[in-house]
C-alpha cells in the first residue's frame, strides 16, 4: 500500500454535523473525494441537499437528516438514520457550532447556554450515540477552535469555554473508548477560515488579527478538509487524544 492509499476513505461511512455550510461542506466533499459515503446533519434541510449533491458529484452516497444537535434525541435519531441506511458509521464529524460574541456582564443566561448546548452537549450526545454502534478503527474528530486554547480579542466566554470543553471532552472519550472500543477521537482546532460564522465579524476584524498569523492570511476550507483525512483514515492510525490546530500559527504567536 503506498502512502496516499492510506489516506483513503473507499466504502467508509462519514457522519458530519453542520453539513448545511461552511466548514461542514468542506469536509462532506473531502471526506466523499477520498471515497466515503456520507451522512449529512443540520437543522437547514434545502442546504443540506446542496451538499448532498456535491458528495454524489464525487460519485458517493448521500443521506440528509434534519438535526438538532442540541436535542440528545435528535442526535440518536442521526446515528439510528445512518445505521438504517448504510448499516455502519466509521467516522463521525462533530461540526456544527454557533459563534456569539457578548460581553460578560450583559450575556443572558439562555445565550450562555445555548452555545453550550449546541457546540458542547450536542457532540457529546452525537458523540454517546455514534460509540455505541462504532466497529474498532472507527473514529471521531471534534471540531474545537483556537479560542478553545487562546484568546483572539472579542467577549468571547461561552464560545471559548465550550470549545476549551471539547478539547478535555476529546482527551476523555480517547481514553475511554481505546482500548475497550478500539476508537480513536481527536480535535482539531481551526484557526481563521471563510464562513457564515466569520461573516458576522466587524469590518476590519479579521484584518486585525493577520498580525498575530505567521501565515497572513486566512485560512482555505480545503487545507482544513485535508487533515480532518488525514486523521480518520488510516493515515492517522496511530494518533488519538490530540487537539490539531491547524490555525497559521496563531496560538504560537
Ligand atoms: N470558520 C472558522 O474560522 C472557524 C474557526 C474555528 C472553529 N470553527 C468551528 O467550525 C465549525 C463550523 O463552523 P463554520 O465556520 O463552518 O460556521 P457556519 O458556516 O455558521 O456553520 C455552522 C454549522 O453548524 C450547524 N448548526 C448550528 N447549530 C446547529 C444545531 N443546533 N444543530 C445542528 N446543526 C447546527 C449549522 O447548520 P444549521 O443552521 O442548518 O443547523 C451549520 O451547518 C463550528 O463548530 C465552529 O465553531 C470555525
Amino acid at each position: 500500500m503506498s502512502v496516499l492509499d492510506k489516506f483513503r476513505l473507499t466504502d467508509r461511512v462519514v457522519v458530519v454535523t453542520g453539513a448545511s455550510s461552511g466548514l461542514g461542506v468542506a469536509f462532506a466533499k473531502a471526506v466523499a473525494e477520498a471515497g466515503a459515503d456520507v451522512v449529512l446533519a443540520a437543522r437547514r434541510v434545502d442546504r443540506l441537499e446542496q451538499t448532498a449533491r456535491l458528495v454524489e458529484d464525487a460519485g458517493r452516497k448521500a443521506l440528509t437528516v434534519a438535526t438538532d444537535i442540541a436535542d440528545p434525541e435528535q442526535a440518536q435519531h442521526m446515528i439510528d438514520a445512518a445505521m438504517e441506511r448504510f448499516g455502519r458509521v466509521d467516522v463521525l464529524v462533530n461540526n456544527a457550532g454557533i459563534g456569539t460574541a457578548v460581553p460578560a456582564t450583559r450575556e443572558k443566561p439562555e445565550e450562555f447556554r445555548q452555545v453550550v448546548d449546541i457546540n458542547l452537549n450536542g457532540s457529546y450526545w452525537a458523540a454517546q450515540a455514534a460509540g455505541r454502534v462504532m466497529n474498532p478503527g472507527s473514529s471521531i474528530v471534534n471540531i474545537s477552535s483556537v479560542l478553545g486554547l487562546t484568546t483572539a480579542g472579542l467577549p468571547q466566554a461561552a464560545y471559548a469555554a465550550s470549545k476549551a470543553a471539547i478539547i478535555g471532552l476529546t482527551r476523555d472519550l480517547a481514553q475511554q473508548w481505546g482500548v475497550r472500543k478500539g476508537i480513536r477521537v481527536n480535535a482539531i482546532a481551526p484557526g481563521f477560515f471563510q464562513s457564515e460564522m466569520t461573516e458576522t465579524y466587524k469590518p476590519g476584524y479579521l484584518e486585525s488579527m493577520q498580525s498575530r498569523l505567521a501565515i497572513p492570511r486566512l485560512g482555505d476550507a480545503e487545507e482544513l478538509a485535508a487533515t480532518l483525512v488525514w486523521l480518520v483514515s488510516s493515515a492517522g492510525g496511530y494518533v488519538t487524544g490530540q487537539t490539531i490546530a491547524v490555525d497559521g500559527g496563531i496560538t504560537i504567536t
